[in-house]
């Protein structure tokens, strides 16, 4: 069973002190959109790019791709398989608050939307995996050491399959933020990870979904690594209280699109903190 005793933090878990301060930080990351507003000025930023090495996000420097990516052809069982249906996965895994036997802590929510093609079509039976902190900021996680409480009700995973129309939907806790040590202070705005499979190996991505009006957003070098705040915008859920159910549960709906000239932001691979 898991460990819910709050330790206080082990001095290794803190930023080391000649780490840079927040303030640096926010002005490295305006120093990066200044530069990419004056490529977008100039005509020499084609769009939609990722920026792999971007300094405010430290681990980016040192694991960005220093070459071009080498096309292979995938074997044909990688472009077929596995393939997932609604018999795969039950119901019930898109429910994270009922995977123990008592009800976890916190701010009980669902989010629902669709996932489109860039047209908007609906992109049907895709297998949409998330996992999250629970309420205090905490993955079930070893890395995961910061002195906030597991909760023994709560794992922080789950996973859907999209309908016909293209919806999915899932009951959760609202994720609390947590420190992470790219800089001193440095914490994350709360965010779920989203993952789709595709049709087979060679087609998964993943993003995070955020929610609306955090303070955190300007401080996180995370999320201003997308460099335009339209794609920024689009990782962000919006409150529906038409979703919302009365002394039950908060509604967020977040439509993640696949291609075309709106299509959701995705993270580089290996690249899911
Ligand atoms: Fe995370």
């Amino acid at each position: 069973m898991t460990d819910t005793t709050v330790a206080p933090a082990p001095e290794s878990l803190l930023a080391a002190p000649d780490q840079a301060t927040q303030q640096e930080i926010v002005r490295e990351i305006e120093e990066v959109h200044a530069a990419h507003a004056r490529a977008v000025a100039d005509g020499t930023y084609r769009g939609g790019q990722t920026l792999y090495d971007f300094p405010p996000y430290r681990s980016s420097i040192l694991r960005h791709p220093t070459k071009n990516p080498k096309l292979v052809d995938p074997e044909t069982i990688e472009l077929t398989s596995p393939a997932f249906g609604q018999r795969d996965v039950a119901a019930i895994e898109a429910d994270l608050t009922l995977q123990h036997a008592g009800e976890p802590l916190g701010e009980r929510m669902v989010v629902r939307g669709r996932v489109l093609d860039g047209w908007g079509r609906p992109v049907r039976q895709q297998l949409v995996e998330i996992w999250q902190a629970n309420s205090a900021g905490r993955y079930i996680h070893k890395r995961d050491q910061h002195p906030a409480p597991l909760d023994p009700n709560f794992t922080g995973a789950g996973r859907a399959i999209t309908d016909d129309d293209g919806w999915y939907e899932f009951t959760t806790i609202k994720p609390g933020p947590y420190p992470w040590r790219n800089h001193r202070n440095a914490w994350r705005p709360a965010h779920i990870h989203f993952s789709l499979f595709g049709s087979a190996f060679t087609q998964r991505i993943v993003t995070q979904m955020y929610f609306p009006g955090d303070p955190l957003f300007p401080l996180d070098p995370i999320y201003q690594s997308i460099p335009d705040q339209q794609d920024r915008d689009r990782l962000v859920a919006t409150y529906d209280h038409d979703l919302t159910e009365p002394e039950f549960k908060l509604g967020y709906r977040w439509d993640i699109v696949l291609t075309g000239q709106h299509r959701t932001w995705f993270e580089p691979e290996g690249d899911h903190r």
